[in-house]
């Protein structure tokens, strides 16, 4: 038995081991989720989820980023932050879901993962009980999840992307970088049902060139897939947003003004207010992102 199967099911015992698990208490509370994605690694995902973080907090929402990254997350880094605990901690029965959460500048709360994520696809029935009551009382906290998924067409990134209320895919101009978004959008239309995308171009040098991009890919999804992919605008390279990263500093006040903190603003303001009417509110990321590596048969052989 692994450490964390051990610990979960001396919690569990001690809960009285439920084995139905109650509806999502606070219906219609749940966050609005929001993962941000693509199929190329280093197109901007973790910018673009730190940034419409600073503008959901300027529009009075209450963002928490999760880190879902599994690669070399950075999250932390652009935030100028340094994890002590991750989801591994909460599995390990360490410390509780709370206690892992980071307080960031501008009001931005960060989730770290570590390698939990994945390990949230390989629990035991009782271990899933366990972990939903946990995120249970983070969902009280927060009206927006903002999820930095991470890169490709893995497991990881899939089932993030499922569970998600709205899917943003990042993309640059790149050939290369087009073509693994549309693969990652082609997936999700076709193995898990997903019809509805949000596009993001980082790295242009003229708007022109980002509209562009835009329209070729929601050209083919729709052709091809039956999906409907919205632009929801270009980030311009810009060099102030590299020198900050440097600094440490690239989630501050600052990102304001620069040219490419303004795009994100943007794409912020077209992303929360369409997000608005289309949430369902009865939907509970955690419980499908849970559901549905159970319905591959990922928790199968561990319980
Ligand atoms: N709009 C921009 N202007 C200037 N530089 C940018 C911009 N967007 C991204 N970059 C540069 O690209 C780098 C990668 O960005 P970021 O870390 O957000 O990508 P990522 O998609 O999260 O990468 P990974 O897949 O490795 O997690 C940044 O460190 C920065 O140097
Ligand atoms: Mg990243």
């Amino acid at each position: 038995m692994t450490d964390i199967q051990s610990s979960n099911t001396i919690k569990a015992k001690e809960a009285g081991a439920h084995s139905t698990r109650k509806a999502p208490k606070g219906k219609g509370k749940n966050p609005f989720v929001v993962s941000i994605s693509s199929g190329k690694g280093g197109v901007g995902k973790t910018l673009t989820t730190v940034n419409l973080a600073i503008a959901a907090r300027r529009m009075g929402k209450s963002p928490i980023i999760l880190d879902g990254d599994l690669g070399l997350s950075n999250v932390d880094v652009v935030l100028g932050l340094q994890a002590r605990y991750n989801i591994s901690d909460v599995l390990n029965g360490h410390v509780s879901m709370k206690e892992i959460i980071i307080d960031g500048p501008m009001g931005i709360r960060l989730i770290p993962s570590g390698s939990g994520i994945s390990s949230l696809a390989q629990l035991s029935y009782v271990q899933r009980q366990y972990i939903l009551d946990e995120i249970e009382s983070l969902d009280a906290q927060t009206d927006l999840l903002l999820i930095d998924t991470g890169a490709g067409i893995v497991p990881n990134v899939l089932h993030l992307n499922a569970a998600a209320d709205k899917i943003v895919v990042v993309t640059t101009p790149e050939p290369h970088a087009m073509t693994d978004a549309y693969a990652l959008i082609k997936v999700l239309a076709e193995e898990y049902d997903r019809k509805q995308f949000s596009l993001l171009v980082n790295l242009v040098r003229l708007p022109e060139e980002g509209i562009k991009v835009a329209t070729r890919i929601a050209d083919v999804a729709k052709k091809f897939l039956g999906a409907e992919v919205d632009y929801l605008g270009h980030v311009p390279m810009d060099p102030q947003m590299q020198q900050s990263i440097m600094r440490r500093k690239a989630a501050s006040e600052f990102s304001t003004f620069t040219i490419a903190g303004q795009a994100w603003n943007d794409a912020a303001r077209k992303l929360f207010s369409r997000s608005e009417t289309e949430r369902s509110g009865d939907r509970n990321f955690w419980e499908h992102l849970l559901v549905d590596a159970d319905s591959d048969g990922l928790f199968e052989r561990n319980i």
